[in-house]
């Protein structure tokens, strides 16, 4: 049986090397006797897959990916690019879109995430008041929420873009939604989500307390009052751990990459099963304990192959289980 080959997108500057943002996991992957090759990211994500796998030996067997997150659509003009040169990615295009999108991934994860509803858009256009108000009244018509594309949110700007107080204010919901989707701009991806906001234990210790704060005096972080806690949470980030899932088995369980410093131990029963059932090879699941101690949440959920890496943590058996899977 031949070994998995692992790709990465090369330095734009140096199309010899590999994009010095994932240098460190190439290196590493050749000290455990893998082999590395370079894609053009570029190439790929202008929609020029050919081209973006044109240093590709022929024949060049079982492929994983490693690498910057391509849209869905990019990502199966790279496989069939792939396939055409005798390559193999060991993820197939509906097993990356059910991964990496939330509505891929939500049926089975119902439950076990915060209650969501979505809107498919057309280009960068917000969704209109009505289509709002439907998405609003299937999460329940009121309480707070929070809003991202079926990939990722502007948390960087939460009180801007990203966290809906009450979602009974549909003026408010909707000037939110739309400065996120004018933010997005043409990397929109899919569609608008409307999450319900759940309280999660913050940075700084179980409900937020303990640790030096940060968001002038706000004692009501874990209290209970969720409108309250949302408006720090922008400030003070949920804690959560990243666990990296081959062929069902947690192989990796880190920090999430914002936070690498912050270690954290989930309680993965639950999830294994979920995972299993949704029957991807090779994903990450984002996990954070509810503020209550009720228990652990699934954030969110992404494909192994473009979930980044924390700094500094460890990826060796990571790695060495990719090219030997
Ligand atoms: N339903 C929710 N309730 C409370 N907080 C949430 C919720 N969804 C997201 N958050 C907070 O917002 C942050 C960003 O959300 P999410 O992870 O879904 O988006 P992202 O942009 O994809 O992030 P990542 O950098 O992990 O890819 C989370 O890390 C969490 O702190
Ligand atoms: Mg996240």
């Amino acid at each position: 049986m031949p070994v998995p080959s692992i790709l990465f997108p090369a330095d734009p500057l140096n199309p010899r090397r590999p994009d010095p943002h994932f240098a460190w996991e190439a290196r590493l992957i050749r000290e455990l006797g893998g082999e590395n090759l370079l894609v053009d990211h570029d190439a790929l994500l202008a929609g020029h897959a050919e081209a973006a796998v044109r240093w590709l030996p022929r024949g060049c067997g079982p492929l994983w990916y490693r690498g910057w997150m391509l849209p869905s659509a990019r990502y199966a003009e790279f496989a069939a690019a792939l396939t055409a040169r005798g390559g193999n990615l060991l993820t197939s295009p509906p097993g990356y879109a059910s991964a990496h999108e939330l509505p891929g991934w939500y049926g089975v994860f119902e439950g076990a995430t915060p209650p969501s509803a979505w809107i498919p858009t057309t280009g960068a256009l917000p969704p209109t008041p009505e289509e709002l108000a439907e998405a609003v009244a299937r999460l329940g018509g009121s309480g707070p929420a929070i809003v991202k594309d079926y990939v990722k949110s502007r948390k960087h700007e939460w009180h801007e873009a990203c966290y809906l107080p009450e979602l009974a204010d549909l003026a408010a919901v909707g000037r939110v939604v739309r400065r996120f989707v004018e933010l997005q701009g043409e990397f929109l991806a899919g569609g608008v989500v409307l999450r319900r906001y759940e309280e999660f234990e913050r940075e700084g210790g179980p409900n937020g307390a303990g640790g030096p704060d940060r968001n002038g005096g706000d004692a009501a972080v874990g209290t209970g009052s969720a409108g309250a806690a949302g408006a720090a949470g922008g400030e003070r980030r949920a804690v959560e751990a990243r666990v990296w899932w081959l062929d069902g088995r947690p192989v990796l369980v880190g920090p999430h990459p914002d936070a690498p410093h912050l270690q954290v131990e989930p309680e993965l029963t639950e999830v294994s099963a979920l995972v299993r059932r949704l029957g991807c090879r090779f994903v990450t699941t984002d996990l954070a304990s509810r503020a209550d101690g009720s228990g652990w949440r699934v954030v969110e959920v992404g494909d192994g192959q473009v979930s980044d890496l924390p700094r500094g943590i460890d990826a060796s058996g990571l790695l060495a289980s990719l090219i030997a899977a």
